[in-house]
């Protein structure tokens, strides 16, 4: 074990602290690499607040961080594919079995033995440890994993910015392809334009479909208009989800509060699907006739796994897609954590800057 910072909170309701963390020692088929930047995603608030307690209770200290981007200072005698100096990157799953036919076929988040996050994961299949039972996250001076489970960024990528891309990204990249809109001329529906939406816009436009971003914060057009939409809704008006009626084919829903499904669906065209992307806790309430009369399905997705992943950034740097971001320091997570909480009402991804924040 080797011994690096971090910054932790001790308890649901406690502020960030910094810490010393344990992991493991870099061995034969590992990577380690110097965390420079860590996005903050929604879900880090979920479990560093406990907020996902009736499924899975966060342990404390509690590390979050699963957008990590930094360089390559150590690499095992197996690895090849990797050298010090680097860029390279980990994103939502830090381990898995590495035998099941989900993880041979490049779908690790799906394991059939259950995936180990990046942080607040159980580590259990051997090829990452902690001095705790569970993974610490990104927000963190260095990281150590198993080779599989770390993604190259693209030589010319900024580094700030490819972290957002290992979350926010494949989490809509996977639902576009899954879906058929990487074969373009779909009309695309992004609901919630926050760090996962803002993501979706890119890539449904990069991909040649026509995009509506649906949202609640009339505030975001111009920023929704110059990063792809071609229409702006605004889902608390009346009138304009009215203009709006059946012009989807597929929406990707990423709305992080418990919410009205059934808001949305008069957007959905015939045959139209919807893809529940948030963390909503609630039950839906669904009425059964629209989906009836119109064919509609209602589906949903979670991150994707490490080849789609790698295939994610690489699509972004063709098409000079990048995460709009804002660097922070450690000493203002809490500030961002509550502005999450209410709402993110700009349309930008939060990335700390681990060098600035020592
Ligand atoms: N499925 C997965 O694999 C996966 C991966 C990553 C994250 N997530 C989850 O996805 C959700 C979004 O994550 P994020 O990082 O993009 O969060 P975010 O930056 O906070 O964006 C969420 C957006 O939801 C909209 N919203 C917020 N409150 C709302 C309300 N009361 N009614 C309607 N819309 C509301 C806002 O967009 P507008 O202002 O435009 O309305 C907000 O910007 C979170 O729950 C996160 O945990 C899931
Ligand atoms: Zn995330
Ligand atoms: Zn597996």
């Amino acid at each position: 074990m080797y011994t690096t910072q971090a910054w932790a909170k001790a308890a649901a309701d406690s502020d960030f602290k910094k810490i010393d963390i344990q992991r493991n020692l870099c061995g034969e088929e590992d990577v380690t690499f110097a965390v420079k930047y860590c996005g903050i995603c929604h879900s880090d608030v979920h479990v560093a607040e406990d907020h996902l307690k009736p499924v899975r209770s966060t342990n404390y200290p509690c590390v979050p961080g699963h957008e990590l981007a930094g360089l390559v200072t150590e690499v095992g005698t197996k690895v090849t594919a990797y050298k010090v100096g680097d860029m390279v990157g980990v994103g939502c799953i830090s381990d898995s079995c590495l035998a099941c036919p989900t993880c041979n076929t490049g779908n690790e988040h799906a394991c059939q033995a259950g995936m180990t996050g990046t942080y607040n994961g159980e580590t259990k299949h051997g090829h990452i440890a902690t001095d705790k039972s569970w993974t610490f996250g990104g927000y963190s001076n260095s990281q150590t994993v198993h080779q599989r489970f770390i993604i190259k960024i693209p030589p010319g990528f900024p580094l700030e910015a490819a972290g957002p891309v290992f979350c926010a990204g494949i989490t809509m990249f996977s639902p576009l392809k899954e879906w058929g809109a990487h074969r373009g001329g779909l009309r695309v529906g992004i609901v919630g334009i926050g760090g996962l939406g803002q993501m979706g816009v890119q890539l449904a436009r990069a991909m040649g479909n026509t995009v509506t971003a649906i949202s609640t914060s009339p505030n975001k057009k111009a920023v929704a208009k110059e990063i792809g939409a071609d229409t702006f809704v605004v889902s608390t008006d009346p009138e304009s989800m009215r203009a709006a009626a059946m012009s989807c084919d597929l929406i990707l829903n990423t709305v992080s509060v418990s919410h009205e499904l059934g808001t949305y669906l008069p957007l959905l065209a015939m045959r139209g699907t919807i893809v529940q992307l948030g963390v909503a806790m609630n039950a839906h309430a669904v009425y059964q006739l629209p989906l009836m009369m119109r064919k509609l399905r209602v589906t949903g997705s979670t991150i994707g796994g490490m080849l789609e992943t790698q295939e994610c950034i690489d699509f972004c740097h063709r098409h000079k897609i990048v995460p709009r971001i804002k660097l922070v320091t450690a000493d203002a997570l809490l500030d961002i954590y509550k502005m999450l909480n209410s709402k993110n009402d700009s349309v930008v991804r939060n990335v700390l800057d681990i060098e600035a924040s020592k």
